[in-house]
């Protein structure tokens, strides 16, 4: 008998954008059904119709996810109906200190933190409760290889994905014994236009459609912490061995 999850009904937040996306096109096929969250509806819909054409079903739904309670809320109901085996809580920003600024601003900081920390883990506590009942279910984080490093040219992305790491370690300690699988993917640079826009140096650049495989392939076997590409495990490990004030050193010396 396979050890491997197997899914066919989805949730997907950052399906507009270009990691959600991949995700949604690589589960995609007869039989699947894919709830898809984003804010822009033409993005949304161009997502839900490769979908679609794929075989699968495709419902969109658009809500700014800094509105945490709506976003609650709204996954609590659509799970009432839908009974996800999976969620995949792709959505984030990235950001990274204006030139000639000290850290990113206050906004930048709070619409950072709450897009890519408190919302989804606020719905990943709801969705793990209702799966916890249900026995079964899996529940995807996507954090980033980012959060294994104090990056003071972006502390509050690198700042919120740890957070979001630690908060998805914690979920699975308590959910695991229920029947629920909790994963958080940690990748490196992906070749979008975000990661485009914030960093001119972009090592080890994965293409969205490879992570999407990956990461699928990791929640799959409910794997805990998955790392893309490993390097960037290395590098991790490196980061807690050096002295600090060689690591301060080197990460003061990072440009955007
Ligand atoms: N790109 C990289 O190099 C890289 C590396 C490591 C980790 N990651 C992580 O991978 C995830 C996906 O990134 P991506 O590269 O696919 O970026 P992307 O193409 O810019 O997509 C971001 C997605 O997040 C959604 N989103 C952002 N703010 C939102 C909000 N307030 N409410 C609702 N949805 C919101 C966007 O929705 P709309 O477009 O509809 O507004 C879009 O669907 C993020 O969590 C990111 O941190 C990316």
């Amino acid at each position: 008998m396979s050890d491997r999850h197997e899914f066919s009904r989805f949730l997907l937040t950052g399906a507009s954008g270009e990691l959600g996306s991949a995700l949604a096109l690589h589960h995609a096929c007869a039989g699947a059904s894919l709830m898809l969250w984003g804010r822009n509806q033409d993005r949304l819909e161009a997502t839900a119709s490769k979908v679609r054409n794929k075989g699968a079903d495709a419902t969109v739904f658009s809500h700014d996810l800094t509105d945490i309670e709506g976003a609650v809320e709204a996954v609590l109901e659509q799970d009432r109906v839908n009974t996800f085996d999976i969620a995949y809580l792709v959505a984030g920003i990235g950001d990274t200190r204006a030139p000639g600024e000290l850290v990113e601003g206050p906004s930048t900081v709070m619409r950072t933190v709450q897009t890519n920390f408190t919302a989804p883990a606020a719905m990943a506590a709801a969705l793990a409760g209702r799966m916890a009942e249900r026995g079964r279910g899996s529940i995807v984080l996507i954090g980033s290889a980012a959060g294994h490093h104090s990056l003071p040219i972006a502390a509050g992305y690198s700042g919120s994905k740890a957070g979001l790491a630690r908060f998805a370690d914690a979920l699975r300690i308590a959910v695991e014994p229920s029947g629920v699988s909790v994963t958080l993917a940690a990748p490196g640079f992906l070749d979008t236009a975000a990661s485009r826009a914030s960093a001119s140096r972009r090592p080890m650049e994965l293409n969205v459609e490879e992570a999407a495989r990956r990461i699928a392939n990791a929640a799959e076997k409910g794997r805990r912490y998955y790392v893309t590409p490993w390097p960037f495990a290395m590098l991790r490990i490196l980061d807690s061995l050096l002295p600090r004030v060689l690591r301060d050193r080197l990460l003061r010396s990072l440009d955007p």
